[in-house]
């Protein structure tokens, strides 16, 4: 089957290439999907670039994609709930990636049925993003109802996630995003956006109970004055000094890295067909085009999910 993969760590162009490879072997507790479509996300070119190898070094030959929506063709001998045909969604364990591929092998415990009103396009730009913004809201943040909420990069594709999701749970949601962005985010449930390009959103201390930073660096520094004593700043890219930080303004600090769990996303579909939650498509790129997928997402400016699919 063709199948993209990265012989080393370098430049996406230097080092990714859709060779044919071997079907991937499938475990008891495993389902075996053709992918209809799979989505990049900033962590599969970091992979790629050696960002992430202090973390985990890679094994080269890597398959590539950690999104991903198709079709069951098999399923294992240990796996119940599924059966042949069904259309599901999933993001792969990190140590298993492979959805830029014809056919991928899953645990079930990973995989959901994908919504039924979205596309396999839009489902595919689903998992990993809805997962994130899920868990930082519910599980690192405990969110309740009423709370004021401050999203820092609302149009990315996890921010916009986090908007609708939170909009969703009764919070009063505020984005950071440039100008012209903000007529999509109020339409998805933003009450009000701050231009990042020519607004300050610090203006008033103490506004925010909640920040879920998706951004970082200066963003993230800058963004410790806006919370309540007692409030919650959520980093999905780390949190720099966050002990020192955290006891100086009397905030929580939770960084975190999003896990897989087909669960969740089972719950997300549910919300994603009552109409919470919607997939924005920037780009639809066939898999022997995934250079150029992974450099549009690498650009750190898509407006939306950039996807890959093997029968584009
Ligand atoms: N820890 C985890 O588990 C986890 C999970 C998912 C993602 N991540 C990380 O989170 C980051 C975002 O991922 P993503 O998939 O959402 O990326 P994305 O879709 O590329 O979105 C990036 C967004 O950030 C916006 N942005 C850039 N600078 C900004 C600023 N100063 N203020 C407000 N918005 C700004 C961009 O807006 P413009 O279009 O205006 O430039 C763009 O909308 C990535 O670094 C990724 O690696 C971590």
């Amino acid at each position: 089957m063709r199948a993209a993969i990265s012989e080393s760590y370098g430049k996406i162009e230097d080092v990714v290439r859709v060779s044919t490879v071997d079907e991937p072997d499938l475990r008891p507790t495993d389902l075996l999907v053709e992918v209809r479509a799979a989505s990049v996300n900033p962590i599969d070119w970091l992979i790629v670039t050696g960002y992430m190898r202090v973390l985990s070094e890679a094994a080269f030959p890597l398959r590539l994609g950690s999104d991903g929506a198709g079709v069951v063709r098999s399923v294992g001998s240990e796996v119940t709930g599924f059966d042949v045909g069904d259309h599901v969604y999933f993001r792969v364990a990190p140590d298993r990636t492979g959805t830029f591929a014809e056919l991928v092998a899953v645990d079930a415990a990973l995989v959901a049925r994908a919504p039924a009103s979205a596309s396999f396009v839009e489902a595919a730009g689903i998992p990993l993003v809805a997962l994130t913004a899920w868990q930082g809201l519910t599980e690192q943040a405990e969110v309740s109802a009423g709370q004021r909420l401050l999203v820092h990069g609302g149009a990315g594709a996890v921010g916009a996630a986090a908007v609708q999701l939170a909009r969703h749970l009764g919070l009063h949601v505020t984005a950071t995003a440039a100008a012209e962005d903000a007529a999509w985010l109020q339409g998805l449930g933003a009450d009000r956006v701050i231009d990042y390009r020519t607004q300050a959103f610090e203006d008033v201390p103490g506004e925010y109970d909640v920040v879920f930073d998706t951004v970082g660096g200066d963003t993230q520094k800058r963004s410790y004055t806006v919370l309540a004593r007692g409030g919650t700043l959520v980093s999905i890219l780390g949190a720099p000094d966050a002990e020192h930080l955290g006891q100086l303004f009397g905030v929580r600090v939770r960084p975190f890295f999003m896990r897989p769990d087909g669960g969740q996303l089972a719950r997300i579909a549910e919300l994603v067909d009552a109409g919470a939650l919607r997939s924005r498509v920037d780009s639809v790129f066939s898999l022997e085009d995934v250079r150029e997928a992974l450099t549009r997402s690498a650009s750190g400016h898509a407006k939306g999910k950039v996807i890959v699919s093997a029968q584009a």
